[in-house]
């Protein structure tokens, strides 16, 4: 049970991090935005104290960095190309809220960024993480049997020193782990050594929202038929990651596709991971479309934390943004009004705009999904809207699969 409106002592054990004081974001609003919880970080074998950067290799990261501005808000704030040094690719870093996006395009054609690109098409390269301690967590990763693809390292620059170090998750992703401060000196550039800050020219449009999304809540990761379970045990294992809740079989069958899925989370809950894996059903399931058209396992979704997630969907649906749709019939269920019981505002407004309801013992939430965001019926977004409820709207997995389904049939994948 999360109590949003009172404070306890205990409140004061979380820390705001950097990312997210610079957003104006306190602990009562985390909260209940991304159901973050108190923990005792000193009992942790790999401290994870929340999102660094989530990377995205694109095959024009110049225009996609216009994208991400123009139509979702974000702000531009570092590069790092070939006018500063880094002839290989540009990288261009947007913020918003708490959350940095890095968007990779490559410049040299031999650049490795290319191979990725075409093997995977626009996607997540790198969940990276904000640790305290880096070699602590590579220690415990590689004594849990991890593999490391990079050793820790201290990097700087004019504005100081990070220690970095990585380790491979499923696919060919991986979690960069960084350290920002040092010896009590933190990092003051604008992400990491080599990137310089930069702005741009856009200006939002009058009556826009200041923001579109305050915080990242979670990443799902799609794998393997029969390897849910061991990237489950992994994040037990060498991340020290929780198991926050369980759907199997029926929960998320439609008469046709089916997955599996489980959810693992950090100790304070900032970073939560679904995991998902096909089933067995009458057609192919939506993770089956995804790990061929993908090339393999990868990051699925990102949720996006919003406040008000009408405003943020009116303003995406003005710049274009399309959403997974959702029949009528959804909201003229008496059995799913009954069960949604009252929400903030009248069931009408989220009808307009097809936006989904689940409710559990904690609360409720708020949800919808974008279509594909590329060329690849790969990687999406959800916004959420979260009013106590920790959980992943279960309760309209069916709705949106049948949605789903309706797209993927479209595009002959069926
Ligand atoms: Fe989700």
């Amino acid at each position: 049970m999360t109590d949003t409106t009172t404070a306890t002592p205990q409140d004061t054990h979380i820390d705001l991090t950097e990312q997210e004081r610079a957003a104006d974001l306190n602990i009562q609003e985390l909260k209940r935005l991304v159901g973050l919880v108190d923990y005792d970080e000193t009992k942790d074998p790999f401290p994870v104290t929340g999102w660094d950067a989530i990377v995205f290799v694109v095959g024009n990261a110049t225009q996609a960095a216009q994208y991400y501005q123009n139509v979702w808000g974000m702000e531009l704030v570092g590069y790092s190309g070939p006018e500063n040094g880094n002839r290989d690719h540009k990288a261009f870093v947007l913020k918003s809220g708490s959350i940095r996006f890095v968007l990779k395009g490559a410049v040299m054609p031999d650049s490795p960024l290319i191979a990725h690109q075409a093997k995977h098409g626009d996607g997540v390269v790198d969940i990276s993480l904000e640790v305290p301690d880096v070699d602590k967590c590579i220690a415990q990763a590689k004594a849990a049997g991890a593999t490391v693809v990079q050793e820790p390292e201290t990097v700087s620059d004019e504005f100081g020193s990070v220690r970095i170090g990585a380790i491979a998750t499923y696919g060919e992703t991986r979690h960069t782990l960084v350290q920002r401060t040092i010896d009590g000196e933190t990092y003051a550039g604008p992400y990491l050594p080599g990137y310089v800050a930069r702005t741009s020219t856009f200006v939002k449009r009058d009556g826009a929202p200041k923001r579109l999304f305050q915080a990242l809540d979670h990443i799902v990761g799609n794998v393997e038929l029969g390897k849910m379970d061991e990237w489950v045990a992994f994040y037990n294992r060498v991340m020290g990651f929780v198991n926050m809740a369980e759907f199997i079989g029926d929960d998320i069958a439609t008469d046709y596709s089916a997955l599996m899925s489980k959810v693992v989370a950090n100790g304070n809950h900032r970073v939560k991971f679904p995991l998902n894996e096909p089933a067995i059903a009458k057609k192919k399931s939506q993770i089956d479309e995804y790990l061929e058209f993908y090339n393999g396992p990868g990051a699925q979704h990102l949720a996006l934390a919003t406040n008000d997630i009408l405003n943020t969907v009116d303003a995406l649906r003005a710049e274009g943004v399309e959403f997974l749709d959702t029949p009528d019939a959804y909201y003229d269920d008496p059995e799913m009004r009954e069960r949604i019981g009252e929400v903030r505002v009248p069931i009408e407004e989220l009808k307009k705009r097809k936006i989904l309801v689940d409710r559990d013992e904690d609360g409720y939430l708020l949800q919808i999904f974008t279509k594909p965001l590329g060329d690849r019926p790969t990687v999406f977004f959800e916004i959420i809207e979260r009013h106590g409820s920790l959980g992943f709207g279960k309760g309209n997995f069916k709705a949106l699969f049948e949605s789903i389904e309706r797209e993927q049939d479209k595009r002959g994948n069926l």
